[in-house]
């Protein structure tokens, strides 16, 4: 669809959206996406980069951790389980993950190359023997899911283009839950995506908030919640946290004009609205006793 402008996309997707197919023949159709499952290694990838950036200097031998949204593989998971995580949870909102062995052993195959810790696969004979054999819990009812796991457990969160694609409405409910299951030294890395996913740019911004947020446009495979940097900063800080630190990248120009830009974003400082893309690292923050 590239090429086609913004307001076609949404027209196409709210119409393919309404189709009686699921969401694995659009996967296959390369229609509706969440991630790069052509190359296993690159998807896989990501769990590297939000590892380095929560141990810049050491990475732990042991751990437990959470990906928020892995989209359309396991294959992070499996990553994660290879460099020492003794427990994996993969929420999403969806069954999104294929659940082919030999996509799961093939991937397998690049690790051994590169010199990982294989997971042995073997007797592995169906997509839940998988999870059990690399320690993973893959769970696909997002909030509801979150709500299940111990308080304090776990050590590491991380998140890649996901953060935009939560409901508006359930986002502070979701960081609350970060902020409960993070262990006492435990870290948090989201990456961010903030462009528009209709052709990336600042189209999603033109629409007035009840039209956005209705479930209609909601559910169309367009949605990003259009919440800014400085406001998931502040509904992570308001949560329990504090900011170890924060790359923003930015647009030189913004992409879509300002005259067309809905009211409610034009009070919001053009410097603000020109972050097209953020990774912060987060740590839960010292509780200050009454006595300090
Ligand atoms: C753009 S995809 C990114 C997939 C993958 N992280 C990647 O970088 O390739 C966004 C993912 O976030 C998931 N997602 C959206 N809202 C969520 C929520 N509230 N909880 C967990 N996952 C969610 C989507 O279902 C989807 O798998």
């Amino acid at each position: 669809m590239n090429g086609t402008p913004w307001w076609l996309k949404i027209a196409a997707k709210i119409f393919l959206s309404r189709l009686p197919v699921g969401y694995k023949f659009w996967n296959r159709l390369r229609l509706f996406r969440h991630g790069n499952m052509d190359n296993s290694w690159l998807a896989a990838n990501k769990f590297i980069l939000h590892l380095d950036r929560a141990y810049p200097d050491n990475r732990p031998d042991h751990f437990t951790c959470l990906e928020l949204g892995p989209g359309d593989s396991l294959v992070t998971g499996i990553l994660a389980n290879a460099l020492g995580a003794s427990e994996v949870y993969l929420v999403d909102v969806g069954s999104y993950a294929t659940e082919e062995l030999s996509y799961y052993r093939s991937f397998c195959q690049e690790l051994k190359k590169r010199d990982f810790k294989v997971p042995d696969l073997s007797g592995v004979n169906s997509f839940l023997e998988l999870q059990k054999q690399c320690r993973i819990k893959y769970k696909v009812n997002g909030l509801d899911d979150l709500r299940r796991i111990p308080s304090n457990s776990i050590d590491l969160i991380w998140s890649h283009s996901m953060l935009e694609h939560v409901r508006k409405r359930e986002f502070p409910a979701l960081v609350s839950e970060l902020r409960r299951i993070i262990s006492d030294k435990g870290i948090v890395t989201h990456n961010a995506d903030l462009k528009d996913h209709l052709g990336g740019a600042l189209n999603n911004l033109r629409f007035s908030e009840s039209i956005w947020e209705s479930d209609f446009m909601a559910k169309s495979g367009f949605y990003t919640n259009r919440l800014q940097h400085r406001d998931i900063l502040e509904y992570f800080i308001n949560a329990g946290f504090e900011v170890i630190t924060d790359e923003v990248g930015r647009w030189p120009m913004l992409p879509t004009p300002w005259v067309h830009i809905d009211k409610q974003f034009k009070a919001v400082p053009e410097e603000e609205i020109s972050i097209r893309s953020f990774h912060i690292t987060l740590r839960p923050s010292v509780q200050q006793t009454d006595s300090q």
